[in-house]
């Protein structure tokens, strides 16, 4: 995808205003409140939709995509009304649903063609786009291979494919993670944040850990139960809890020397299990915290895993409204 589809992603439309707007929006099953009264307003780049099973992401995406009418109340999807303009909508939004949903029989690249000449595209130019978007979520040779026969990360691959092809203005992507390895899930993310930063392509991604979405994505939005607990900028989030935690790799005693070292550069901090975490609040240190611990670690030659905002404090929202219903990682 790449150049052309950034280039045709963000010329197709020219989306003025929020890229989604709910007002009051409930879905009543009969026996389940599964969206109670939720206002939402959810713009461009990654916004990562956060909450338990049952908490109501799924229906949220039905609804928006037009499949599924609300009980009560409203929204706009690309500026269009979700009651009487969901064929607009599907034609400009991709749609990864969250349960297999691939003909064992096809190949994934007959079945990604077949999708792309249904959307409208002219046969060379199906064949073409999909050959980049396969190739864009890294399916290669086994592309050609009857899809029943794939892994997991394969077919969460494919699915990923056939909601690109279309080069839609936004993508819903429904638990794209689940039940990937972690180096399965790392690669998904990072190809999220790709879709979202560098092909400009809006995207609305969905799990019920905090912790994965949150380091890909620009906002989060938190459902608990169909109500909204929570939606604000990720970066909001440090402001929350103050502090960050770093984890490195490097040869033994690669922590302590990490620790030192932050410390002398004015970040109190303390270790915390394979972790260290660092008190941003108190610090003294020039510059921004990120940028410093990032120089810190360059200085002293040790590799960083991982650098994120220690949420703790978040669950907490969950557990004052009476269960912990979200994981970290
Ligand atoms: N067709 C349906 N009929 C009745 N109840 C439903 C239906 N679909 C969903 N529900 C209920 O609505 C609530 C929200 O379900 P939904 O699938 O939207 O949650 P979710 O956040 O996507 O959960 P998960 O993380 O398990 O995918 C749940 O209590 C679910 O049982
Ligand atoms: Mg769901």
């Amino acid at each position: 995808m790449g150049d052309h589809l950034a280039a045709t992603a963000t010329g197709t439309t020219a989306a003025v205003g929020p890229v989604i707007t709910t007002s009051g929006l409930t879905k009543d099953y009969g026996t389940v409140l599964a969206l109670d009264t939720l206002d939402v307003v959810i713009g461009d780049g990654v916004t990562g939709l956060v909450g338990a099973n049952g908490a109501g992401k799924s229906t949220l995406i039905k609804i928006l995509l037009g499949l599924l009418a609300p009980s009560r109340g409203t929204a706009r999807v690309l500026g269009l009304d979700i009651a009487g303009q969901g064929e607009a909508i599907r034609r400009q939004v991709g749609y990864m649903p969250e349960h297999d949903c691939l003909p064992p029989d096809v190949s994934a690249s007959d079945f990604v063609n077949h999708l792309a000449q249904m959307s409208g595209l002219p046969r060379p130019a199906a064949r073409e786009r999909t050959a980049d978007v396969l190739r864009h979520v890294g399916l290669a040779e086994e592309r050609y291979r009857p899809m029943g026969g794939y892994s997991t990360g394969m077919k969460q691959r494919a699915k990923l494919a056939q909601a690109l092809v279309h080069d839609p203005r936004l993508v819903f992507l429904d638990e794209p993670t689940n039940g990937l390895d972690p180096a399965a899930r790392d690669d998904m993310l990072h190809l999220v944040q790709r879709i979202g930063h560098d092909f400009g392509i809006a995207v609305l991604v969905t799990s019920h850990l905090l912790g994965e979405l949150e380091r890909v994505s620009d906002h989060v939005v938190i459902l608990d139960s169909g109500r909204l607990l929570r939606s604000s900028a990720t970066t909001e989030f440090l402001d929350t809890t103050g502090t960050l935690l770093v984890e490195v790799i490097g040869e033994t005693g690669a922590q302590d020397r990490m620790g030192n070292a932050l410390a002398e550069a004015g970040l109190p901090c303390w270790p915390q299990g394979h972790l260290i975490a660092v008190d941003t609040t108190r610090s003294t240190a020039a510059g921004d915290v990120h940028d410093v611990i990032r120089d810190v670690a360059v200085d002293l030659g040790v590799g960083l895993a991982r650098l994120q905002v220690d949420h703790r404090r978040i669950e907490d929202v969950f557990r004052d409204g009476g269960e912990h219903v979200v994981g970290t990682s």
